[in-house]
C-alpha cells in the first residue's frame, strides 16, 4: 500500500514540477526560474562537473550552456590522463588541456587537474621500467612539466589515482613493483614544487568500504608522514541505488577529515541498471561482452519508470542530505559528467546500455531528480516518499 502512495505522490510530484525549460502557460505567470545547481549550494560546497572533449571544443553548445549555468568547478574526465598529454617518453600533447584550461579560465571556474599518477593508460614505455631511479626521473619530469605548465591556474590536482586495492594494500601496480611505497610521497611532493598553490588530493573509488578506508588512512599518514604535502582525499561517487550504505560514507567522510585533510566526493553518479555480480549466478570472470544485447541488463532502454525515477530521486536526496550534515568537511561535490548521453555508464562494464546517473537528461533538461535536490535547499521539508 505504501508503494502505492508513494509512486502515486511521485507521479503527482512528477507532473508539478516542471523540470523542463519550457515556460509555464498559466495566464500572466511568470515561469518560475529554479536555481541553478552552484548557486543553491554556493554556501555549503563546490558543485563540479567532469567534461569531456566535445564541451571542451566547445562543440556540445547544450551541454557547455548547462555547464555555464549550473557548475562552477571542471574536472577532465579524460584529456589530462598520462597516455593522453604524455604518449611517449619525449612528447607531451597540451592542446586540449590548454583548451580544458582556457575554458576554465574564461568562466571563472575552480580548475581540477585528473590525474598525474595513476596506474591506469600511462605512457606506455612505464610499464617497461624496471629501475626506480629511471622511475622517479620520469614522473618527476611528467609531474613537473605538466603541473609546472598550469602553476597558478589549477586549483587541485588528483596527484594519485586509485592507487589501493579493495582490502586496503597497496596495488600491485608498475610503479609499487619497482618503486614501493616510495612513488607515493615523491609524486605528491614534485607536486607541491611544480605548483605550490595548487590543492593535492589522492584520489580513489569504493572509499567507503571499511578496509579500503583503512588503506586509504594509511596512506594519507604515508605521504604525511614524509613531509610532503596533501590537501584532500577524494572520494569518488560511483554508487547505486542501494550500495553503498549512506553510514559506511560518513564514517569515511569523517575518517579522512581527522587525518586533517579535506573531503571531496569527486566523481559522483548513480547507476540504476544491474551489474553482472549482481546477477545470481552471474560468472563475474566471464567476459561481460556476452552481456551486451541482453535485456535484463539494459531494462530501461525506452525510459526510466516512475518508481525507478522516485529511488533515485530519493537516493540523491540521502546522498545530498549526508553532504549537506557534513559541509564543514566537504569542500566539493563533483558530478562525473553533464548529461546523461555521455556517462561513461552507458558503456561501462557492458557496452551499449541506457543508464540515467546524472541531473541532467539526454537533452541537458534537467530531471526531476534536479528538482528534488534543489529542493533540499529551497523546500528543505519536501517529502518525496511517503
Ligand atoms: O578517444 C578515444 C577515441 O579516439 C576512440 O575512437 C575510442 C574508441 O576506442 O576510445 C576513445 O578513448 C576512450 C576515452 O574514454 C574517451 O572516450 C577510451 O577508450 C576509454 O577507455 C575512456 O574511458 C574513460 C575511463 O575513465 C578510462 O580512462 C571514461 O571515459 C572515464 O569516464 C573514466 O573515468 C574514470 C576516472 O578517470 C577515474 N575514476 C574512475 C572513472 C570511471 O572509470
Amino acid at each position: 500500500m505504501r508503494l502505492i502512495f508513494r509512486t502515486l505522490f511521485f507521479a503527482l510530484f512528477l507532473q508539478f514540477t516542471n523540470c523542463s525549460d519550457k515556460p509555464d502557460k498559466t495566464e500572466n505567470s511568470t515561469p518560475p526560474v529554479t536555481p541553478s545547481l552552484k548557486t543553491t549550494y554556493s554556501k555549503d560546497f563546490t558543485i563540479g562537473a567532469a567534461i569531456n572533449e566535445a564541451i571542451i571544443l566547445q562543440k556540445d553548445t547544450l551541454a557547455l550552456k548547462v555547464l555555464k549555468r549550473d557548475f562552477s568547478s571542471i574536472t577532465p574526465e579524460n584529456i589530462m590522463k598520462w597516455e593522453e598529454i604524455h604518449p611517449v617518453a619525449d612528447t607531451f600533447n597540451f592542446d586540449l588541456s590548454d583548451k580544458f584550461v582556457a575554458l576554465g579560465e574564461e568562466n571563472e571556474m575552480e580548475i581540477i587537474g585528473h590525474t598525474l599518477v595513476w596506474h591506469s593508460q600511462i605512457g606506455p614505455w612505464m610499464n617497461t621500467l624496471t629501475d626506480s631511479t629511471i622511475m622517479a626521473k620520469y614522473i618527476k619530469e611528467h609531474i613537473n612539466t605538466v603541473a609546472g605548465r598550469y602553476k597558478g591556474k589549477i586549483h587541485g590536482w588528483d596527484v594519485v589515482n586509485e592507487a589501493l586495492n579493495e582490502d586496503g594494500s597497496l596495488r600491485e601496480s608498475v610503479f609499487l613493483k619497482v618503486m614501493g611505497d616510495g612513488y607515493l610521497p615523491l609524486a605528491f611532493k614534485q607536486a607541491a614544487e611544480a605548483d605550490p598553490e595548487a590543492e593535492l588530493y589522492y584520489n580513489d573509488y569504493n572509499m567507503w568500504k571499511p578496509e579500503k578506508r583503512e588503506g586509504a588512512v594509511r596512506l594519507v599518514k604515508l605521504v604525511q608522514e614524509s613531509g610532503a604535502r596533501i590537501s584532500g582525499v577524494g572520494m569518488q561517487g560511483h554508487w547505486g541505488l542501494e550500495e553503498p550504505d549512506l553510514a559506511e560514507v560518513e564514517k569515511s567522510i569523517l575518517a579522512y577529515a581527522a587525518l586533517g585533510v579535506k573531503v571531496m566526493i569527486t566523481e559522483l553518479d548513480i547507476t540504476v541498471l544491474p551489474n553482472p555480480w549482481d546477477m545470481e549466478g552471474a560468472e563475474v570472470s566471464q567476459n561481460f561482452r556476452e552481456f551486451e544485447g541482453d535485456e535484463k541488463m539494459n531494462p530501461y532502454a525506452s525510459g526510466l519508470p516512475d518508481s525507478v525515477q522516485l529511488k533515485l530521486a530519493n537516493r540523491y536526496t540521502d546522498i545530498f542530505k549526508l553532504f549537506l550534515k557534513h559541509k564543514d568537511k566537504i569542500s566539493r561535490v563533483t558530478f562525473w559528467g553533464v548529461g546523461d548521453a555521455n556517462s561513461w555508464l552507458n558503456g561501462w562494464p557492458i557496452r551499449g546500455r541506457t543508464n540515467y546517473p546524472l541531473l541532467f537528461d539526454r537533452e541537458y533538461n534537467r530531471k526531476n531528480i534536479y528538482d528534488s535536490v534543489i529542493g533540499l535547499k529551497t523546500q528543505p521539508n519536501q517529502k518525496l516518499a511517503l
